[in-house]
């Protein structure tokens, strides 16, 4: 493999913490340090990096972080950094160190500020999606995603007992201030009768008929879920106008909030940040940078960040279909 004189790695997360960005950070430190790389880690994002909390790692550093939640690194969403005057220093604390490469694992706003920094420094470098939305293109999954949707459907099969018990109409309110994934996928994996999410269109009246035909078929519960970011609205708004017409049963809304970010990655975000963590270092090593790592069917594969945060991935419309079919 060429080497491309690449010497030193740092390794940041940023934006929302998503569950399996921990497995990332393992990855690349161990792979970098397997390549003979120096490996510093950036703590709090890019706010650290402007405030040079900037420390070396070892292997021992990572040691016992694969299984839990969050991010050792900490993170944050930096105000600083928008501005040119926090990245030049940013820059600087880079430059002091010898450090040629910057690993950035966040999402689309990580992205975006990780895209400026290298058009103006011309410092390398390579994202690696993290972010429980899954809404980046060049990636079927992003690191967090699937633990999410886990802790989701958990959370719904709960909810689910009380709405039986009491003939009940459930909103479920999940993240997802721009993309509807979470939802879409929880709604058919949950049994709920629709996902009101922002991608796609559907109006209070589609949802009363829905559960007027549901009513018909002698269903004495439904369980709705709401992306955040729905253009219905939140789940109370939601709830609200439902309840003015249709009332045969009582309408409740659970929020599930912050907690669809935590707790301990499933074995399918462990193994894809694990993937993904070396692939961005071989990347690297291979002098690809302003890119995103992503993997798609079994390939791993490098896509611009202008791409990874422009372009949609598209959502699966069967989906959609399938819940309709099964939720009668
Ligand atoms: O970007 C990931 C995400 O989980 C969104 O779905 C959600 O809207 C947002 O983060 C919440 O961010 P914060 O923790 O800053 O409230």
């Amino acid at each position: 493999m060429n080497s491309n004189a690449l010497k030193k790695v740092a390794v940041l997360t940023s934006g929302g913490d998503a569950p399996g960005m921990n497995a990332a950070i393992r990855s690349v430190v161990r792979s970098s340090l397997y390549y003979n790389l120096e490996v510093f880690g950036v703590f709090r994002g890019f706010e650290g990096l402007i405030e040079n909390d900037i420390r070396a790692l070892n292997p021992r550093s990572v040691s016992q972080i694969l299984q839990k939640g969050g991010t050792i690194l900490k993170s944050a969403r930096s105000e600083a950094f928008r501005e040119k005057e926090g990245r030049q220093k940013a820059f600087e604390n880079l430059k002091s160190r010898g450090i040629d490469a910057l690993i950035v694992i966040g999402g689309n706003g990580t992205f975006t500020g990780a895209m400026k920094f290298q058009e103006e420094f011309g410092i390398k470098v390579m994202g690696i999606p993290g972010t429980i939305d899954n809404d980046l293109f060049g990636s079927d999954f992003t690191i967090g995603f699937d633990s999410a949707c886990n802790t989701v459907i958990d959370a719904v099969d709960k909810i689910r007992d009380t709405a039986l018990s009491h003939n009940r109409i459930f909103f479920v309110e999940v993240m997802g201030r721009d993309a509807g994934y979470i939802a879409t996928s929880c709604a058919l994996a949950s049994g709920a009768i629709a996902a009101i999410i922002p991608e796609r269109k559907m109006s209070i009246e589609d949802l009363i008929s829905k559960l007027n035909r549901g009513m018909e078929s002698k269903k004495v519960s439904s369980i709705i879920i709401v992306a955040e970011g729905g253009h219905l609205g939140k789940a109370v708004d939601i709830a609200r106008e439902v309840e003015k017409r249709f009332s045969y049963y009582e309408s409740k809304v659970t929020i599930l909030g912050h907690i669809q970010r935590g707790g301990a990655p499933s074995i399918h975000d462990r193994i894809l940040a694990s993937k993904l963590g070396v692939g961005a270092v071989e990347g690297l090593i291979e002098g690809k940078s302003n890119c995103m790592v992503g993997k798609i069917h079994k390939d791993i594969v490098y896509t611009p960040l202008k791409d990874a945060i422009s372009k949609t991935s598209k959502m699966d419309e069967n989906l959609h279909r399938i819940s309709d079919i099964l939720s009668t």
